[in-house]
């Protein structure tokens, strides 16, 4: 396949950035994104050129390092993450545009690299349970209904890869905040802090500067790992609950 690649070049974030056209000949349909934008940056190396920044790790879909837009899109044209998506995706001659995540909480850092640590000091504000070390309690000691196990799960799927920050025209973080408010609020060893993390959580949410959820479901249709936005409501119930409660 033959492909005109338009990718956001920005030298740092302190700079301005721009869109800058490539053309890239021999790309296998079996290869991954990624890779594609591998034999790119092999390709601009030899050349002397700068190679395109993009962030990367376990390639296996798992992580949530990766992210881009690709066509608009969170992760590009199918629901996945963008390192599982496969140039089979798309066809010879296409152009495809190539942009980092776009929201205020994600400076770029460089090129398609952005600052997610906005993510992590949602976390750090409460997505977490205190427990006490010791010796590990036996196994079953504290029983976990199947239908709260099976909703806990769902949530902690969530990879943290920002795609609902991305799709959402609100920049609103509200889908990942929600999945893992669902996940703990779920289990038995979440309730102590569950009122005060989802205020802490909220409340760090909205000074990291990211957007209102207003039911439009784009984070849920871009999330790779199918968070539905039922968590969104789980998330505000908690946060009525603890308000009623004096939090
Ligand atoms: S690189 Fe780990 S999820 Fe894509």
């Amino acid at each position: 396949m033959k492909l005109t690649l338009n990718i956001w070049r920005q030298e740092s974030q302190s700079t301005t950035g721009a869109m800058k056209n490539y053309v890239i000949d021999n790309v296998s349909e079996d290869m991954s994104f990624l890779e594609m934008l591998d034999v790119l940056n092999e390709e601009l190396i030899e050349k002397g050129e700068d190679p395109v920044a993009f962030d990367s790790d376990c390639r296996e879909g798992i992580c949530g390092m990766c992210g881009l837009v690709i066509n608009g899109q969170a992760h590009g044209p199918e629901v996945t993450t963008t390192c599982q998506l496969h140039m089979r995706s798309f066809k010879d001659g296409d152009e495809i545009t190539i942009e980092p995540w776009r929201a205020e909480a994600f400076p770029v850092l460089k090129d398609l690299c952005t600052n997610r640590e906005s993510l992590d000091r949602i976390i750090q504000a409460g997505g977490y349970v205190s427990a006490n070390t010791g010796a590990a309690p036996d196994a079953h000691a504290t029983l976990v209904p199947k239908d709260n196990a099976d909703r806990a799960f769902m949530g902690a799927e969530c990879i943290g890869c920002g795609a609902c920050v991305a799709a959402c025209p609100n920049a609103s973080g509200m889908l990942f905040m929600g999945a893992k408010i669902t996940h703990l609020g779920e289990l038995p060893q979440g309730q102590p802090e569950r009122d005060a993390r989802v205020v802490s959580m909220v409340d760090q949410h909205d000074a990291e500067g990211f957007g209102g959820c207003t039911n439009l479901g784009e984070c849920s249709r871009a999330c790779p790992k199918g968070i539905p936005l039922n968590v969104i409501s789980q998330m505000n119930r908690d946060l009525l609950r603890a308000k009623s409660h004096g939090k």
